[in-house]
């Protein structure tokens, strides 16, 4: 059942490509510069109107929303808040009913995700649920479902469903961005193309993993890990930290590079190593500051970066690759190779990955 795999876990890393394939089957319409998204129940004058959303979420999937609320506001030009669910329902939220609210949420079975839930609708707002299982709870409480058609996710650590969950917030930003008139359709056609892509791009990284598991073992006995990125890739330094905590008990802390001086510079020593998104994109010389700053403290730098970026290896120790492209997209690309990383790492530790210990899979208690 683990098809040739050691674990669940690295299966369903390797089916990525074919994963994140059935989530945007059907649904990429790269003539006409948008998405088909019939599952959302939204007029085009109701998303005209929409003046916020607010993203609910745990655990991974509350970074995946992180994410989301950068692509809905730079593609959809909607106002977006993004907080976990636990928060959410013992805060105060102040909504009116034009709001849409996003619920992500893998099994669709998270006892405070559903809460949330319920407590936003009560203000009359819509809700939209993000889930990769059918029929789950939160399918009946949702006004509209957009499935991530991931496959069944066996290990406990999420992997192929956050690539997944990536994926459809993509194309749900590019296509409330097409309706409300923020994006063009020549935009919303070259961000299709590099989603096309990635399944051929992730294949790339998968081929060459060998690299990441060296990496992994060479760091192994370290005890606290650092994890930075800016912009887009904050919610996947986040990930990445999550992921390596998870799974192999090693204390990480993701972190928006630009904060590190503001506290957490004052752990780092050699025997830190920091995980550092150093991607091309609007922030890579911003980036390579901050690894300036921490290898001024004798930290040890991996750093995750384009393959043609040769800059990089003058300034870092170690140098993780992924294929060329587009600035928008690299953060799932990112992803995969932060989760190869954390499962040499646990690999190495002899840990129990498709089972962490303390964790379960379906969290239904609050
Ligand atoms: C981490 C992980 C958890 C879940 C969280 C929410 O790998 O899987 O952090 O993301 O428990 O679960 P869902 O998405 O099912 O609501």
């Amino acid at each position: 059942e683990k098809a040739g795999y050691d674990h669940f876990m690295l299966k369903e890393i390797h089916e990525q490509p074919t994963a994140i394939q059935k989530t945007f089957a059907g649904k990429l319409m790269e003539l006409e510069g948008t998405i088909k998204m019939d599952e959302l129940y939204l007029t085009p004058e109701q998303i005209k109107h929409l003046r916020r959303a607010t993203i609910i979420a745990c655990g991974t999937s509350w970074n995946a929303g992180i994410l989301g609320k950068y692509l809905f506001e730079k593609l959809a030009g909607i106002h977006t808040d993004i907080e976990t669910a636990s928060e959410f329902r013992y805060g105060n939220p102040v909504l009116c009913g034009e709001e849409l609210t996003i619920a992500i949420t893998q099994s669709g079975e998270t006892a405070d995700t559903l809460a949330a839930v319920r407590s936003s609708q009560s203000y009359g707002c819509r809700t939209v649920a993000i889930t990769n299982v059918v029929g789950s709870t939160i399918t009946r409480e949702s006004s509209s479902v957009v499935y991530t058609r991931a496959g069944p996710e066996i290990g406990v650590a999420a992997t192929k469903t956050f690539t997944a969950q990536l994926i459809t917030l993509y194309m749900l930003a590019i296509y409330l961005g097409r309706v409300r008139g923020v994006l063009s359709a020549e935009e919303a056609k070259n961000l299709i193309v590099n989603i096309k892509r990635l399944p051929g791009q992730i294949q790339k990284i998968l081929n060459r993993k060998d690299k990441i598991k060296e990496c992994a073992e060479q760091f192994a006995d370290k005890r606290d890990y650092f994890f930075i990125g800016r912009y887009l890739n904050f919610p996947i330094a986040l990930e990445g930290a999550l992921k390596l905590k998870e799974i192999s008990y090693i204390h990480a802390e993701g972190y928006a590079a630009g904060e590190l001086k503001h506290g957490p510079l004052a752990l780092l020593t050699d025997e830190t190593p920091v995980v550092a998104i150093a991607t091309k994109g609007h922030t890579y010389d911003k980036i390579l500051s901050n690894i300036k700053e921490v290898k001024a403290r004798d930290a040890t730098v991996i750093a995750v970066a384009n393959e043609d970026d040769t800059e990089i290896e003058k300034y870092v120790d170690e140098v993780l690759r992924i294929p060329q492209s587009h600035e928008m997209t690299a953060p799932i690309l990112t992803s995969v190779v932060l989760q190869l990383l954390a499962y040499y790492t646990a690999l190495a530790n002899d840990c129990s990955i498709d089972k962490p210990r303390n964790l379960a899979k379906s969290v239904t208690v609050e």
